[in-house]
């Protein structure tokens, strides 16, 4: 039973805060600016997202190196990327209600443009289209107006405003230098990394897709200036929408969006947006971008240090790399995972809610249930058969209720396999498993069970 495109949001909005996957943060208080936290099943989904990035991406390559930078970094940094003068929004804010929103969305939402960039088009438009408020339905806008999206702190002994990173990319070029003296790397090569980055977004929205505080995965991959780049900058689309298949997706909710040659920044090649079919509708997921030497020189420059790289494999040649640079937001990985395995099915006269994931990212693997809770030797023998596979695998141990209603709770969360411990498993050990997505319940050996678990998810 498919779900209507239209309320799958608002189901998957009420369902991860019930399953424990994502709840709106400070609730206690009234909630505070669309900020959710991960809830128990919820971080292990997240986690095993990057945990299957970071193999794929890092673990697997030889040409991919990891870092973990600091969120706070030298305020020249941001100086040096333009962030501090160029990182903005159009804001604009309507003068009966007080709302605030972002002018270039309100522009194409009503007429269609694009008109980013361009403040006195996007003024013009909102008064000469008559663009309603979303909130109160009048039209009498302030002028639309830059507004930077960091967010500033103070920190002891600094007496400039110190910046929460807006993306994870600045640290990695700012230790371009360390990992080319440290490791060693040869170019093409990438530096990846994973981590938080904050955005004071004017409006934060659609549940996790657009946060203020959220989660990047970025690599940099450095590349010789003279190299053909068409062919590996089409690869790496390639390989990005490798992984958002990897997350469940079906292919036909990915497409591909290539930046318009005159919205480019005046130092990219080429910018491509990888689009998912959100229930909202088809939105950026990832993005890959050709940076040219921007970066390394503007850090070169603004620090005085040599970031040049040294090509001993044709005649000492020196250049500043070019990059590209494929980005991954961890938060929206997150919300395709849970649209792409949200299902409801009926099962003979009743319904059941599933979550179909990949079996690599499912929160649980396996869930051990005793037949019986009141049972002293079912209970000991599945808390056995509990200890003999956590270390291999995430496990949850349940005695709750009758088996049907536990393989319900299981699929709600989307666990691969449930193992139960009957009587006959004092007998002769042997155990029932059930599957997830064909429901067949088979009995096998109790001797064979990791075997099978590890055939079947790793
Ligand atoms: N270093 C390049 C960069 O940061 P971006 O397109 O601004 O590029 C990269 O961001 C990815 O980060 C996006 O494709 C998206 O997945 C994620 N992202 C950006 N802003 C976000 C937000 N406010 N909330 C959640 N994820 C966000």
């Amino acid at each position: 039973m498919s779900v209507k495109k239209d309320d799958l949001m608002q189901k998957i909005v009420s369902f991860c805060k019930r399953r424990g996957f994502v709840f709106p943060s400070s609730e206690i208080y009234g909630g505070f600016a669309n900020a959710y936290s991960y809830g128990p099943y919820g971080t292990e989904l997240k986690n095993n997202i990057k945990k299957l990035w970071w193999k794929k991406f890092v673990q697997d390559r030889e040409d991919i190196v990891g870092l973990d930078g600091p969120i706070m970094l030298n305020p020249k940094l941001w100086q040096a990327s333009g962030h501090t003068s160029g990182f903005n929004d159009a804001m604009v804010d309507c003068k009966d209600c007080k709302k605030r929103f972002r002018a270039d969305h309100l522009v194409e939402e009503s007429t269609g443009q694009d008109l980013e960039g361009d403040l006195g088009a996007m003024s013009k438009t909102l008064v000469t289209e008559k663009v309603k408020c979303p909130n109160c339905g009048k039209s009498n806008w302030t002028e639309a107006r830059n507004f930077n999206m960091m967010f500033k702190t103070e920190m002891n002994g600094i007496d400039e405003p110190v910046y929460l990173r807006p993306e994870t990319a600045g640290a990695i070029f700012v230790d371009f230098k360390n990992v080319l003296d440290s490791m060693r790397v040869k170019i093409p090569f990438g530096i990846a990394q994973i981590g938080k980055a904050f955005r004071n977004e004017i409006i934060a929205g659609n549940f996790i897709f657009r946060l203020r505080e959220f989660e990047q995965m970025e690599i940099e991959y450095f590349i010789d200036p003279e190299m053909k780049w068409e062919p590996l900058f089409d690869k790496w689309l390639d390989v990005q929408e490798e992984f958002v298949l990897a997350l469940g997706a079906n292919k036909d909710d990915i497409k591909r969006y290539e930046h318009p040659k005159e919205k480019l920044s005046h130092y990219s090649k080429k910018t491509v947006d990888i689009q998912y079919n959100f229930p909202f509708g088809f939105s950026e997921l990832y993005g890959l971008a050709h940076r040219g030497d921007f970066d390394l020189s503007q850090h070169a420059k603004a620090s005085g240090e040599d970031l040049a790289y040294l090509d001993q494999s044709d005649n000492n040649r020196k250049y500043i790399p070019h990059v590209l640079e494929p980005t991954f937001g961890v938060d929206r990985s997150v919300l395709v995972a849970l649209t792409a395995a949200y299902t409801e099915e009926v099962v003979g006269d009743e319904s059941r809610t599933v979550l179909k994931f990949p079996k690599s990212i499912a929160p649980i693997k396996v869930a051990i249930f005793p037949l019986l809770k009141n049972k002293e030797n079912l209970v000991s023998k599945a808390k056995e058969v509990f200890d003999s596979l956590k270390d291999s695998f995430m496990c949850e141990f349940d005695d709750n209720g009758n088996i049907g209603k536990r393989y319900r709770r299981q699929d709600e969360i989307g666990t691969p396999y449930c193992v139960t411990i009957d009587f006959d498993t004092l007998e002769d050990n042997t155990v029932t498993i059930r599957d997830r997505d064909s429901m067949i319940q088979d009995r096998i050996s109790l001797d064979s069970l990791k075997d099978y678990l590890v055939k079947n998810l790793i």
